[in-house]
């Protein structure tokens, strides 16, 4: 077994890396190898219409950009998993994931028929952390997201998504304008919820890369 987790957050030791780090130990825990990855120590761009991949005797499933992102899209169609973490940035994931989400698809998907040249199955897992509460990401986020994600449905495994909500943003709020939000319910959560929070990515990673996984 072998799982890929991407931390799509620029913070390296924050919510989004920390739940997925927990994801990682989960996924060791039953065997799988796993390859950590920051996706901001990469250097990509998106889809550039460079259309090689839909070139007469291209290889399918394969970007041709050469950059830090096309090796690990190979190895993504590898994977018996893919674990991306991200933070909800002004209502969607980050653009990091937007570029990969081009790529990715793109150079899998037929423009003869409009089919998936993926025929594989890599389970797919979203840690999404964000400053709103719970009931916030359920109202408006929830959907948004299952919609802004629903590419990776296309890689024929599980899909789920994991929300860690009301994530402490900086350590000490009276250093910053940051007068919105509430310093204490804030220390609160990440006590009492964000342990819990870290359980359930350990969950997430075992569940996703347990050999029985449907
Ligand atoms: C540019 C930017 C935009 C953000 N937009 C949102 C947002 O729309 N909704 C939200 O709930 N949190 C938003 N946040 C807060 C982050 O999602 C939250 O702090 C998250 O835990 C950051 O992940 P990290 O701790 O791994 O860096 C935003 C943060 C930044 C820096």
């Amino acid at each position: 077994m072998k799982t890929i987790i991407l931390n799509a957050s620029p913070r390296k030791n924050r919510s989004t890396a920390e739940m997925l780090r927990s994801c990682a130990e989960g996924a060791r825990s039953v065997g799988s190898e796993v390859e950590y990855v920051d996706l901001f120590d990469l250097s990509f761009t998106g889809c550039k219409s460079c259309l090689a991949c839909k070139r007469k005797g291209a290889e399918r499933c394969k970007c041709y950009i050469k950059d830090d992102l096309s090796p690990l899209i190979e190895r993504i169609f590898e994977a018996d998993a893919l674990i991306i973490g991200s933070p909800i940035y002004l209502g969607n994931v980050t653009s990091c994931v937007f570029s990969l989400m081009e790529r990715l698809h793109f150079c899998a998907l037929s423009y003869d028929d409009y089919s998936s040249y993926f025929k594989g199955k890599v389970n797919f897992g979203a840690v999404l952390t964000m400053n709103a509460g719970r009931d916030i990401y359920e109202k408006w986020y929830e959907k948004s997201m299952e919609k802004q994600l629903a590419s990776f449905r296309a890689l024929n495994g599980r899909f789920e998504l994991l929300p860690c909500c009301d994530t402490l943003q900086v350590d000490d709020y009276s250093k910053y304008n940051m007068a919105g939000f509430n310093e204490a319910h804030k220390k609160q959560v990440h006590e009492k919820q964000f342990p819990l929070d870290l359980e359930a990515a350990f969950r997430l990673g075992a569940r996703l890369c347990s050999e029985n996984a449907e």
